[in-house]
């Protein structure tokens, strides 16, 4: 499937000289949508995998699907504030803007094998974020499986030695 073809781009949102890459319209066409699952399940189906951790927002449309189709758990990580238990938080930058990120203290265990799942690998900021917070868990990051990289943006080399993989690049 050309899942490229469902992607709107969207010159400068959310500020001039931003492409915004809008993935709603392939997940509002349901066979698009599964299918795209389908396919990052495809590049990541050769790793052994305990959980899947996903960032908040558009993390969770891509991570949560992808445990279910995968038969793992889901964890959320979520920006600060919005986790009802204890947490663990680290600060970041975004392409435009900073803020922080939590995940429960007890949501992966020493020595669990995680998968991180995001919609969009931009500066790396998020996913590096994530890194650092499954690590703190004492969790074992396997792999980044993004729907969409912004290659110019070399986000994957704030992450040496991961593997890194992306269903489509821009
Ligand atoms: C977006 C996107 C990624 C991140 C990518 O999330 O969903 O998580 O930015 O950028 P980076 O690689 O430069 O860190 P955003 O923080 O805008 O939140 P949202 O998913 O709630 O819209």
């Amino acid at each position: 499937m050309d899942f490229k073809s469902y992607i709107r781009v969207i010159e400068d949102f959310p500020k001039p000289g931003i492409s915004f890459k809008d993935i709603t319209t392939l997940l509002k066409d349901g066979d698009a949508y599964r299918a795209s699952i389908q396919a990052i399940e495809d590049l990541v189906k050769d790793l052994e995998i305990d959980v899947i951790a996903g960032p908040e927002a558009r993390g969770f449309v891509v991570g949560a699907p992808l445990a279910v189709q995968m038969g793992k758990g889901f964890v959320p990580i979520r920006k600060s504030g919005k986790l009802p238990g204890k947490t663990v938080e680290q600060g970041y930058d975004l392409e435009y803007g900073s803020d922080k990120l939590a995940v429960h203290d007890d949501a992966i265990q020493p020595g669990q094998k995680v998968l991180i799942a995001d919609d969009l690998l931009a500066t790396g900021g998020t996913i590096c974020t994530t890194v650092k917070l499954i690590e703190q868990l004492g969790g074992v990051v396997v792999g980044a499986v993004f729907m969409i990289e912004l290659e110019e943006l070399n986000g994957r080399d704030k992450l040496p030695g991961l593997r890194v993989q992306s269903l489509m690049t821009y």
